[in-house]
Order: structure tokens, then sequence, then C-alpha cells
């Protein structure tokens, strides 16, 4: 009798292993990739970053978005849609601290483990929930201070701001190689770099620096089946919305379902990103633009070069 209920308890603990690793593979596993960078550079026309030889060629490396817009006015609006799926009625780049959801309520749903692994990469920040407007001695050719913080989206949000189990997920750029190297990277990562390096600064200096974030990851990524990256640009000089440049660059095996060469005329913007890293991994929708937006795969009008 006590031997039959030992090998009841071992069967049990067999069910709950298999279990338990079993959801453990299924968790990263998404509709079209298993990971996704999303690099936000800013202030470039389309027709500036498509007339940079490295953004060109990245995107003909995969399929540019021709008819993909931002959202709000100024730089944070946009930002702040990318995450939020709405623009929180921001016109400035002033600091704010915001209520309401965001992915990463999505992403991390409890404070603890994420189901979804996730950071956010930014140039010249110092992690440790700095809320400071500006860091950074660097000064860059437009705009003065190389780090703002209306182009972290996520420190404005208190949700993540007073949470240390998410706050800490926002960390300074130089971390992606760090991470790359020791192929530790979460599965959604959203990187900004600082404001000589997004399109603000010299010309040709994003370019340059889309090519090194692109030597980051493209070592890392051979080893990882599935990876997605989404280039674009948060808003234009001027700060109306309009057309931005935005390329989906398919890594690993995700380059059998984007073909090289391919370019898309139909009508997306921030709110669609969003809407696809959603739909990628089942997610709720944040019940703002975001439930009305295609997500970049429902798409009907991509077409070769
Ligand atoms: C910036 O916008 C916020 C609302 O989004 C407003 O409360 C604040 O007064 C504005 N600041 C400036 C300097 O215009
Ligand atoms: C972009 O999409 C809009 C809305 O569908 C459409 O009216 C417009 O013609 C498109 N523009 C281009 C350049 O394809």
């Amino acid at each position: 009798m006590a031997r039959a209920g030992t090998n009841v308890v071992v069967l049990l603990m067999m069910a709950l292993a298999i279990w338990l690793f079993s959801s453990a593979v299924a968790a990263g596993q998404g509709k079209w990739f298993d990971r996704i960078y999303i690099i936000v550079f800013d202030k470039l026309k389309f027709n500036e970053a498509y007339g940079d030889p490295t953004f060109k060629k990245w995107a003909i490396r995969g399929r540019l978005l021709t008819n993909y817009t931002s959202v709000g006015y100024g730089a944070q609006s946009n930002y702040i849609s990318m995450i939020a799926g709405r623009t929180h009625d921001i016109y400035n780049e002033t600091s704010l601290n915001l209520a309401g959801f965001t992915l990463i309520d999505r992403l991390q749903p409890r404070f603890d483990a994420p189901v979804i692994s996730w950071k956010a990469y930014l140039e010249d920040y110092e992690g440790v929930c700095n809320t400071a407007d500006k860091i950074g001695k660097v000064r860059c050719d437009r705009t003065g201070i190389s780090y703002v913080r209306a182009h972290n989206p996520f420190i404005s949000f208190d949700s993540i701001r007073s949470r240390s189990e998410r706050c800490k997920k926002i960390v300074p750029g130089t971390h992606l190689a760090e991470d790359a190297s020791r192929n530790d990277v979460p599965e959604f990562n959203f990187y900004v770099p600082n404001n000589c390096h997004n399109g603000e600064g010299k010309k040709g200096s994003a370019g340059k620096h889309l090519e090194a974030l692109m030597t980051t990851i493209t070592d890392h990524a051979v080893s990882s089946s599935r990876t997605l990256v989404v280039v674009t640009f948060a808003s234009l000089q001027g700060g109306q919305p309009g057309k931005v440049f935005t390329a989906l660059i398919p890594l690993g095996e995700m380059r059998r379902s984007i073909p090289e060469g391919s370019l898309s005329e139909t009508a997306f913007n921030h709110y669609s990103l969003l809407r696809t890293v959603e739909d990628n991994w089942d997610l709720e929708t944040l019940k703002g633009k975001d439930v009305t937006a295609k997500n970049l795969f429902d798409d009907e009008n991509s077409a070769s070069m």
C-alpha cells in the first residue's frame, strides 16, 4: 500500500515536471517571431533615412513599409503611444508621471517574473530607476544633452517606475552588447539610441550607429531561431504626425516569412507595431488605438521591390 502510494507520488511529480517543462518552452514561442528588437530613431524624414546607405541596405534585407506614420505631436507622445496604445494627449517634451496600462502589464502582468522577458535599452541612461529629465555630458549637435527622458516612455508610467521588478529592466544601452555576448537577450527588446545617434545628431551618424547595432544583434541572433528587428523613427522634425521610415528586418528562420527586397504600401503606424507584439504572443490589447490597428503581418499590399 505504501509502495503504491509512492508510485502515485512519483507519477504526479513526473507529470508536473513535464507540464512545467512544456509551459516553459511554450512561453516565448510567438506566432511569427520568438524575439523582437524595436530600434527607435527620431526626426529624420522618410527620404533622409532611405537615402542613407545603411538604412537602405537593411531595408532591402527585409520589408520596407512605405506608408507607416507616426501618430502624435512631438517626440514624447510617439514613444508613449508605442507602448501604451494612446498618446495620453501629450504635446510637449516635459517629464510626466502617467497612470494607465502599457504593454509591460501584458509582458509582465504581475510584478514578479515576466511571461515574456523584456528590457528597454536607452543609451546614456544610468539604470536604477533614474527619473532625471536629462543625463549625459556629451553634447550632440542640435539638442545638447544625449539622454532625454522624453524618449524613455517606460519611466513615465507609475506602474513601471514604482515597481522595482519592472523598473530594473530599463537599462543603459551598453547592456545590449553584454547581454548578447552572454546569449541572454530578452524576447522583447526596445532600444533607443541617444541624441547623437538617433538622427538628430551629425548627418550620417544614425546610419553608422544602426550598422554597429545590427552587428551586435546579428552576432547573437545566429543562435536564435526566429528574430525580427524593426527599425523605425518616433517622430519627424517639426513634430507633426507623418510618414516615417520603418523596416522589418528578419533574421534566422524568420527570413522565410519576410522575403528580401519586399515592400508594403499598407497604411500602418506605431499602433500597428504594438498590435503586432500583442498578436504575436496572444496578449490582450490595451483597449486603446491598438484595438483597431492592423498588425504588420496583416498585409495585403506587400510586394517585391
Ligand atoms: C506639457 O503638457 C502637459 C500635459 O500633457 C501640461 O500639463 C504641461 O503644462 C505642459 N508643459 C508645458 C511647459 O507646456
Ligand atoms: C497610404 O494609405 C492611405 C490609407 O489607406 C492611402 O489613402 C494612401 O494612398 C496610401 N499612400 C501610399 C503612398 O500608398
